[in-house]
């Protein structure tokens, strides 16, 4: 793993990647979108004994400002959607990775820094965290699935008024709005997503997948979210971490899953 902006540590199972721009508020620009991508393509897949990712960003002040500015000028049209399909695809591979990410936002999530939170799993942040959609404050509109995921979270009315006014809120209203899972004392935001993929580790690991899987499929287009439980369910039946937690709870001891 040789990465230019991204810094990866492995403990325990846990890969903590952290975007590492701090002079520029950890903004994505090409290269970091392109390590993104790298990471959750192979190099994630190839740590083994992973049990989860942590997301977060370099210094105290930002998690992530948003799409590197600087390589917005004289964009055109055509260079721009390719932007913003580039972006979309990244954050698509980290949503649909098969093991919890959860973003720890450390301060600034603006623009594609909220929807890189947005596209983890989960969100915790500390109290100094600010997220928002500022876009059209640049005559623009998020391109890396800000106007889709922010509705999924938050609802209609509120995410359309946060992303025509460009109103930037703080973490307890985020939590209140149903953004962010937590929220923590800052300095505390790293803990508290290792002891959340710790819990989760401790449950059926291909159970866990078909969940994220499942929980996906229900803003799928043309995608049947019952049907696709039903199969997942099914496929769970299969597998021996079933016959091991079922078996577990009736003699009334703890399950050991092997994730098979
Ligand atoms: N891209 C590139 N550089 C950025 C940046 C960004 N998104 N955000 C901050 N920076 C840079 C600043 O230019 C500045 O660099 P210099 O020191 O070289 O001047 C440095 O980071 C520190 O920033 P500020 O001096 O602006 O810090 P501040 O405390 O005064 O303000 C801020 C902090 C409110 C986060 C402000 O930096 C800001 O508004 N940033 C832009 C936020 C934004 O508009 N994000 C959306 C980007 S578009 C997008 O993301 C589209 C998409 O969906 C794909």
């Amino acid at each position: 793993m040789n990465y230019q902006n991204l810094l990866v540590s492995f403990e325990q199972g846990i890969a903590l990647l952290t975007i590492n721009r701090e002079k520029a508020l950890n903004a994505l620009n090409a290269q970091t979108i392109n390590e993104l991508h790298q990471f959750f393509s192979q190099d994630a897949y190839n740590l083994e004994g992973l049990i989860g990712v942590i997301v977060t960003g370099a210094g105290e002040k930002a998690f992530v400002a948003g799409a590197d500015i600087t390589e917005f000028r004289g964009l055109s049209a055509s260079a721009g959607k390719d932007l913003a399909q580039r972006g979309q695809d990244v954050f698509f591979l980290i949503e649909r990775f098969p093991k919890p990410v959860v973003a720890a936002v450390n301060g600034f999530a603006l623009g594609g820094g909220c929807e890189l939170a947005m596209a983890c799993h989960l969100r915790v942040a500390g109290e100094k965290a600010k997220f928002g959609q500022p876009e059209v404050n640049l005559g623009l509109i998020p391109g890396y699935g800000g106007t889709q995921r922010l509705v999924q979270y938050i609802g209609k009315t509120k995410a359309m008024e946060l992303l025509m006014t460009a109103d930037i809120i703080d973490a307890n209203d985020a939590h209140h709005l149903g953004l962010v899972n937590y929220v923590v004392p800052s300095g505390a935001e790293i803990e508290k997503a290792r002891a959340l993929i710790e819990k989760i580790a401790s449950k059926a690991p291909i159970a866990i997948q078909h969940v994220i899987a499942s929980v996906n499929a229900y803003f799928a287009e043309n995608v049947d979210g019952f049907v696709f439980e039903v199969d997942s369910f099914g496929a769970c039946c299969s597998t021996d971490d079933f016959q091991e937690g079922a078996t577990a709870f009736l003699e009334k001891r703890k399950a050991e899953f092997k994730g098979k």
